[in-house]
Order: structure tokens, then C-alpha cells, then sequence
């Protein structure tokens, strides 16, 4: 609902200020009639400084086929095969949507031609996060050509730039790396399609003058919306100033847009802070807790998942003894994974049946229904694995529907993991998606959650609905899987539902609008995973972060356990491998979460001590009241004769008593902390700091933190 809805036309020198609480962007309307971008910073407070503003020579949104030097934002060609575009502000609208949430919306138009483009803004005023998107459309006689399109252009002046970028692969997801940017062009991109972001995640900081630490510099967060192929481009010119274009890769992506329809851009998503990463981090934290992922302000099951454990070797005996352990060990769900299904072509291994979504009848006789009945009976939730956008060449639904395929007609078939992509851009397709999720909760509506995996990149990929519009097939394929999700979110409102893609290999805030929570990578390595998690820390709340204890690496059940709790905690591990010892750890380390979660989902993350510096990893969750905060420390390796400092802690009440308590104490150990550290004031712990290391490697400490 609108509060209220201005419509402004601005003179030539007028500013349009598009604020949160610490931050300003400031576009102006220049003599020529075009809009450019004064200011983006902190909050300015005075009226003085504000007119002050120097004239700045930057165009908001640069296009392509006039003056213009440099990467353009758009570029079109027109029905007459003119390829320039001119943009003129025309007017603006500012919609208070609440008390948080304010609308920018630029009008921007051809002179010449009847192209209009609009400038979106969401600016959240309490995250201080600012979304840009853009709208394009026209009425010419004949569809006009989309080359270029982005979100968002954004310009800076600093002396130096320094860019973090966060990439990776199967099994080793976010790795950070930062280099300073040089003139010219550096891109972060991806072309894959389906499995989009397995080699790189849309997400970055650019720091301005010298690196950011946790603590301090100026620096902007970004993130794209977009569960497709993205771009990042930055380019610095021979002045020393910076253009950061984000949206989606235009690459091998023009597209034909009719008249009179629009073209709209997913959002780019991004932070200001002169605070460091630290508080970039937090800001995006909260923005995606209240805006950015479904139902963040609900709670999320701790499960038992199969998936290490059984593979595609289980049948209902197997099963049911999971649902067993899933209740006694206090867990709220069991997760069947892939391997259910398929029963001409059974899904036996990863070359076979998948698309035939009926219960394989020789591992399920009884069917899904069974299942769901039996966790009923022991009072835990049932969840289930699909992979809705996929097809193996040996499946009933590859024989019935050659042409729901994504594949070249006149080349081999090229296979990813022995498999195939269905063709999303078909409406019949996207049903065929849509009646599979509805149709198991149809008939088995016991069903509470599911995990949503998409296993390949898109190769030798060719659309057969959209014939001779192949260009589109990047762009309409995200589209057409965010219909399918659209519909089964108007039905399906708060059904918990993991992203999941091989792992972390799609993990962006356009699809965490529909899921609860993203699988972050298939490498469960305790070791492996305090960096996988440090890095998705970076822009993702833990509450979205799944992190399961299973027995990939070797490290003891209480270094996994740790290691999974800073995010959505889950088992995948055979509870009956477990000694008695373990077991009563694990019951007992799922009662501190269960106690602790609020903290770790919703609180404040401050990275205390990082893992590419030092042999070990630190960070605290503070809760908003500043009563209760836990602490996670994770001696990664220690030298011969290495010590490890105290350490400061971050984010309490400085005026408060707290009582200090290490928990997940391991079955045979005492607590690292010593007895003498068991209460201070926050004064104290935020500047004397706590011995919260271990020294010998692959151990770890979790405190908590509780006002007394
Ligand atoms: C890849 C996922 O990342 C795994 O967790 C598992 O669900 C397998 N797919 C199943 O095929």
C-alpha cells in the first residue's frame, strides 16, 4: 500500500536524492537536459553542501551510438535501423511505500524516437540498501534490438579501486580473491544459464581508495537478483574514474522487444559503508532477512538428509530407521534425496529416470504417501528432493517429449552429469514444473519442505519453442522458471523450500524471493567449509545458509558440529555410526541451537579473526538487544609453537555484565575457556577479549554470551 506518491518535474540543476539513514545518491538534472550522477557517499547533512555539489559529468545512465566513449549501460537499435539512443530526464515520481521503504522512479526519454527508459530505486532506509533496476520500452512501428540493458550504473572517483570477487567451482564455492582494479576493463560473468553462478557468485565489494578491512573503509557491497547470466563490469578511464555496470550478461543475448511491451531488469542490490565489510555485510543481513529471502522472519527445520549417507541405495526399511533417527535425535525433519523415482528407467545412479517423478516401486512400494504417514506418526516433518528443470536421455518423459529439451537439432547431445535441461521457456514445460510441486502436495499434502536441485549448466543449447528468437533463450529461461515459482508461491505462501544446485552453483536474491535457504556447496569438510561459509558470509544471512555434519571430512563430530552451527544447522551422517558419547553431544549440541539459532539467523555477524589470515577463524552473532551473543572460533592449523591471541569481541554493551560459557564442550574434553573468564562486562570483552582459541588444529570453541 502507498503512503503517498509525488510526481515531480525537475529544472536543469535539480537534485533527485535518493537516501537510506548513512547513505545519499544524488542524480542531477544537467543543462542539456540529461541526468547525471552527483553524489554517492555517506549522508549529507547540510543544505550548504548539498547545493555545493560540484557538477559532475557523469551520466546516470550512459547509452550507446552518440557521445559516449565508454561501455554504455544501454544500446539499442531502432526499427530503422538506427543504432543510437539519446536519453532526456522527463520526470520523476517518489513513492513512500512505508516508513522504510521509499520509490524512485526516473522517466527518461529519446528525443528522437518514442524509446523511454525508466530508472527504478528502492532505497530501504533502516538496512541502508539501495536496489536499481531498470525498465525500457517503446513505441515504434517495429520491434527495436536490446544489446545492452543493465540495472545499474554507478560511477566513482577514487584514487585506487580495489575489487573482491568471490568464485569457485563444485566442492569449492566462494573462494575470495582481491586485486586492484587497472585502466580498462575487468568483467565478473557468467554464461552458463541454468547452473549460473558455479564459477561465479553475482556478488562483490569494490573498495575505494586502499583494501577495506572488517572494521574500516569505504567500500559499496553488490549483488544481482538474477538466477541467470550476469555481469559485473568495471571499467576505469583515463581519468582514474570507475564505471561499475551491473544486470544481466548481454552476452550472445540481444533481444527483440515489441512495442508497447517492457523490458524489465532484475535489480542490482547493493551497500554503501565507510565502515568496512563488516558492516556492508550486516546491512545486507538485515535487508535480506526483512526483504531479500522468503520468510525470513519465520523459523527453519533442522533435518536429517540421506543423501551422504545412502545415495540412491535405500529403500523403505532403510528409510523408516532414518525417520527413527531423525526423532531421537530431536531433529524437526528427514530430507529424502535423489533416487526416489523412476521406475522404467529406475534412478538407480545419476544416468537414469530423472523427469519420470512417480515412486520408484521396487525401493518405495508404499509409495511417498508411506513415508509422509510415518513421520506423522513419530511428529517429524517430511521433506523431498526434486530436480524439476532436468531430464536424463533414459527417462519415459525424454521418450514422450523430444521437443521440451534444450539441444541443438542437428548436433550430438552433449551431456553434464549424464543429463539434460528441459526447455523453461515452453509455457507447457513450465506447467509440467508447476503440476509436479503441486501435484505431490495434492496428493500428499503431509509434504513440508522441499529441497529444489538443478545439476547442470545449459551446453549445445537450443530452444525449440522459441524457434528463430534463440538470443532470448538466456533471458526467458530465468523468466520462465520465476513463473513457475510465482504460481507455486501464490498457492504454496510459506512452504520452506532449499535452492539448490550442485551444491552452491545458483545462489542469488532473485530466486531466495521463493526459497527459505540455499545448500551452499556439496563439500561438507569441516575444514573446507569455514571458508565456503566465511565466504557466502559475506553477503548471505546464516539463517539461508544450510550447513550439514556428515562425515566428508575427518575431523572430530565436534569440530563438524561447530562448523555447521553458524547457519542453518542439519545431519547428514548415520546417526547409528555415532557412539553413545557422540550421540548425547549431538542431542545436547542440538538443544544449544535449537536455544541459540535466533541469535545465529537473526543477529548481528561480526567477523572477528579471518581464515586467509591467520591459521584460525572467529565471528560472533549478537542479538538486537545486545543480550545474548554466541561466539565461534576455529583453530584451522596451528605451527609448532604457535599461540593465538585473545580475542576482541564486537557488538555488545559495553555498560553490561555478561555471563561467559563455552558449550559443545566435547564428550571427553574440559572447556579451553578458562574458569576466570566465566563472567566480565561487555567493556571488558570487547577490549581485554577473550582466550577463545584452541591450539592444537582443527579444534574449536563456541561461547555463548548472556546478559546477566
Ligand atoms: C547435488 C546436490 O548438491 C546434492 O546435495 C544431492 O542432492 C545430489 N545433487 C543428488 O543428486
Amino acid at each position: 500500500m502507498l503512503a503517498s506518491c509525488t510526481m515531480l518535474f525537475a529544472q536543469p540543476g535539480t537534485l533527485i536524492r535518493i537516501g537510506t539513514a548513512h547513505t545519499d545518491l544524488f542524480l542531477n538534472v544537467g543543462e542539456d537536459g540529461r541526468l547525471y550522477q552527483a553524489y554517492l557517499g555517506p549522508k549529507l547533512q547540510q543544505p550548504l553542501v548539498i547545493q555545493a555539489l560540484p557538477r559532475s559529468e557523469h551520466l546516470a545512465y550512459v547509452s550507446f551510438g552518440t557521445d559516449n566513449l565508454f561501455e554504455p549501460a544501454i544500446r539499442i537499435t531502432h526499427e530503422d535501423g538506427n543504432p543510437s539512443l539519446e536519453l532526456n530526464y522527463v520526470s520523476h515520481q517518489v513513492e513512500k511505500q512505508d516508513d522504510n521503504v521509499t520509490l524512485t522512479h526516473i522517466r527518461l526519454k529519446d528525443p528522437q524516437y518514442p524509446v523511454e527508459v525508466i530508472l527504478h530505486f528502492k532505497a530501504f532506509e533502516r538496512e541502508d540498501v539501495l536496489e536499481q533496476w531498470t525498465e525500457i520500452r517503446h513505441q515504434e512501428a517495429k520491434p527495436v534490438v536490446l544489446y545492452n540493458y543493465a540495472s545499474s550504473l554507478l560511477h566513482f572517483d577514487a584514487a585506487h579501486y580495489w575489487l573482491t570477487q568471490f568464485h569457485g567451482d563444485w566442492a569449492e564455492e566462494m573462494k575470495m580473491q582481491e586485486n586492484e582494479l587497472s585502466s580498462g576493463i575487468k568483467i565478473i560473468d557468467t554464461k552458463l544459464g541454468s547452473r549460473a553462478h558455479m564459477y561465479q557468485t553475482p556478488v562483490f565489494f569494490l573498495s575505494l581508495n586502499q583494501k577495506s578491512d572488517e572494521n574500516s573503509g569505504e567500500l559499496i557491497a553488490g549483488t544481482l537478483g538474477w538466477s541467470g547470466n550476469f555481469r559485473f563490469l568495471f571499467e576505469m578511464d583515463e581519468k582514474n574514474s570507475l564505471r561499475v555496470i551491473s544486470g544481466i550478461n548481454p552476452f550472445a543475448s540481444e533481444y527483440t522487444l515489441q512495442p508497447g511491451k517492457s523490458f524489465i531488469t532484475p535489480a542490482f542490490i547493493f551497500t554503501y559503508s565507510n565502515q568496512g565489510k563488516g558492516l556492508a555485510s550486516r546491512n545486507l543481513h538485515r535487508w535480506a532477512v526483512n526483504y531479500g529471502i522468503m520468510d525470513g522472519d519465520k523459523p527453519r527445520l533442522t533435518l536429517l538428509n540421506n543423501w551422504e549417507t545412502t545415495f540412491f541405495d535405500f529403500d523403505e526399511p532403510k528409510l523408516t530407521a532414518l525417520l527413527d533417527d531423525t526423532k531421537q535425535m530431536g531433529l524437526d525433519m528427514f530430507l529424502l534425496d535423489d533416487g526416489w523415482f523412476g521406475n522404467k528407467y529406475p534412478r538407480n545412479d545419476d544416468r537414469a529416470g530423472l523427469g519420470d517423478w512417480q515412486e520408484n516401486k521396487s525401493k518405495l512400494p508404499n509409495g511417498i504417501g508411506y513415508l509422509v504417514k510415518e513421520a506423522e506418526k513419530r511428529n517429524v516433518k517430511f521433506g523431498i528432493w526434486i530436480e524439476p528443470e532436468m531430464i536424463n536421455p533414459k527417462s519415459e518423459l525424454y521418450e514422450k517429449h523430444p521437443d521440451w529439451i534444450l539441444k541443438l537439432p542437428n548436433r550430438p547431445e552433449h551431456y553434464y552429469r549424464n543429463q539434460l535441461v528441459l526447455d523453461l521457456t515452453n509455457p507447457l514445460v513450465q506447467d509440467f514444473v508447476y503440476q509436479l510441486v503441486d501435484g505431490m502436495l495434492t496428493r500428499f499434502p503431509g509434504i513440508a519442505f522441499f529441497k529444489w536441485d538443478c545439476n547442470r549448466m545449459m551446453t549445445n543449447a537450443y530452444s525449440p519453442f522459441l524457434k528463430n528468437q534463440q538470443s532470448h533463450l538466456y533471458v526467458e529461461y530465468v523468466n520462465g522458471l520465476y513463473q513457475v515459482l510465482d504460481r507455486l508461491r501464490s498457492k504454496y505462501p510459506h512452504l520452506p523450500m532449499m535452492l539448490c544446485s550442485g551444491g552452491g552453483g545458483r545462489v542469488d536474491y532473485g530466486a531466495m524471493q521463493y526459497f527459505t535457504e540455499f545448500w551452499a556447496s556439496d563439500n561438507t569438510d569441516a575444514l573446507e567449509r569455514v571458508y565456503i561459509q566465511w565466504g557466502y558470509s559475506n553477503f548471505f544471512p546464516a539463517i539461508a545458509v544450510c550447513n550439514h555434519i556428515t562425515s566428508w571430512g575427518k575431523q572430530s563430530l565436534k569440530f563438524r558440529t561447530d562448523v555447521a552451527m553458524m547457519g542453518k544447522m542439519g545431519y547428514d551422517i548415520q546417526i547409528k555410526e555415532l557412539n553413545a558419547q557422540e550421540q548425547a553431544f549431538s542431542k545436547e549440541a542440538i538443544q544449544n541451537y535449537n536455544r541459540l539459532k535466533d541469535v545465529i539467523w537473526r543477529g548481528d555477524l561480526f567477523r572477528l579473526v579471518s581464515p586467509y589470515e591467520e591459521n584460525r577463524a572467529v565471528l560472533m552473532y549478537v542479538n538486537d538487544s545486545k543480550d545474548k551473543a554466541v561466539v565461534f572460533a576455529y583453530t584451522l592449523n596451528a605451527r609448532f609453537g604457535e599461540s593465538f591471541n585473545r580475542v576482541r569481541l564486537q557488538g555488545l554493551d559495553p555498560e553490561r555484565s555478561y555471563t561467559v560459557k563455552e558449550i559443545n564442550v566435547s564428550p571427553n574434553g574440559s572447556s579451553v575457556l578458562p574458569a576466570t573468564d566465566n563472567a566480565h562486562t561487555g567493556e571488558y570483552l570487547m577490549n581485554m577479549g577473550l582466550p577463545v582459541s584452541a591450539g592444537q588444529p582443527l579444534t574449536s570453541v563456541v561461547v555463548e554470551i548472556t546478559a546477566q
